[in-house]
């Protein structure tokens, strides 16, 4: 283990990543995970920006850096499993947005990037486990997903593998500073740890440590429920105006999700799994009497506009990044996060792609 430069607060997807990816290339890296259910375990993996454009905000920016983030999947799925011997369920097969009605063909058609038009008679051809009331679809070709689950799992282990560290069970609870550059952390226990660089990557519980706007990051829920893969179910992620189906090599298939705001808890409620389950089944027929696995809830990390908070602290102190805010696509974003906080922390670089997410908008 190396004397840390850089400490990470926040041991979720994009913290492990940006670990990883500084461990890797020699630089001394501490992750603290707080043990908060992360939103990462909570994720069902999609790695989509073809659908999600009209969902977020960040305009252009976020779509190109969704781009990037993916065609970065691609090559750092392989490099990861390697390093950690885990196997990440990725899968690049694509993923397939059907219409069921006016109003989801026209927000899917409106995607930019959306993917190619298929209508009734071909998307019940390429997916026979479509219900025959669907009305049109869009596949994204390059679209895809990974199990967050085990790419959490395995990038603690990449990250250790390649010299970084991993404490679990305590919390930053404040920044340590050294006239106007960071000097460490502080954590929940009193305890300092020494750092000249701080990452704030820690989801929706960022008060105290970022110094940004009330209300700027606010917790958005998400309930989700998984289901046993019986015969007839999809082969690809399939996604509707009402919920996504993600079939995951285990044997589940993973529902989700819903969105509710400012909702702290945990407790996935009845009546909307149940609705959740509903908009599933008629999307899938076949579905319908598959067992129960399991039913969860997690705390995406939204920000006012949509878009994540990726950069420098504008108000100092020298040496603290955030990364955060990255809402629905934290898995999908985790890569293209990690390499701009590596090219700055390494290179003293801000790339371009992060320019319109500083913390700066919002003030
Ligand atoms: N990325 C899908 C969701 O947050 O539900």
């Amino acid at each position: 283990m190396r004397k840390p430069d850089v400490i990470i607060a926040g041991g979720g997807i994009i913290g492990l990543m940006t670990g990883w990816m500084l461990a890797r290339a020699g630089v001394g890296v501490t992750v603290i995970d707080a043990g908060a259910p992360a939103a990462t375990l909570a994720a069902a993996g999609m790695l989509s920006p073809s659908f999600e454009n009209a969902l977020h905000g960040g305009g252009g920016a976020l779509a190109a850096f969704s781009q990037e983030s993916l065609r970065r999947w691609r090559e750092i799925a392989p490099e990861l499993m390697e390093v950690s011997g885990v196997d990440l369920d990725f899968d690049a097969g694509g993923i397939l947005a059907v219409a069921f009605d006016d109003f989801e063909a026209a927000a899917f058609a409106a995607d930019a990037g959306g993917g190619d038009y298929l209508d009734r008679a071909e998307a019940l051809a390429f997916e026979p486990s479509l219900s025959s009331s669907v009305r049109a679809a869009w596949f994204a070709k390059n679209d895809g997903q990974v199990d967050p689950r085990r790419a959490r799992k395995a990038l603690e282990r990449a990250l250790i593998h390649d010299g970084g560290a991993l404490i679990r069970g305590k919390r930053v609870a404040g920044v340590a500073r050294y006239v106007g550059n960071v000097a460490g952390v502080i954590l929940d226990n009193g305890e300092r740890l020494s750092a000249r660089h701080v990452v704030i990557a820690a989801g929706a519980r960022v008060d105290g440590v970022a110094n940004l706007p009330k209300g700027a990051v606010f917790p958005v829920k998400g309930e989700a429920l998984a289901i046993a893969r019986v015969a007839g179910a999809p082969k690809r992620v399939i996604r509707t105006g009402k919920a996504y189906l993600c079939p995951k090599a285990d044997g589940r298939i993973v529902i989700g999700a819903s969105e509710i705001k400012d909702d702290w808890s945990l407790n996935p409620d009845e009546r909307r799994i149940g609705a959740l389950h509903a908009c599933a089944m008629a999307a899938v027929p076949a579905l319908e009497d598959a067992p129960e696995i399991e039913r969860w809830a997690g705390l995406r990390p939204a920000t006012k506009d949509g878009a994540p908070v990726i950069g420098p602290a504008p108000e100092g102190p020298d040496g603290l990044f955030y990364a955060l805010g990255h809402y629905r696509n934290g898995v999908l974003l985790a890569p293209a996060t990690a390499d701009a906080v590596a090219a700055f922390i390494q290179r003293g670089r801000l790339s371009p792609s992060i320019a319109a997410f500083s913390a700066a908008r919002f003030t």
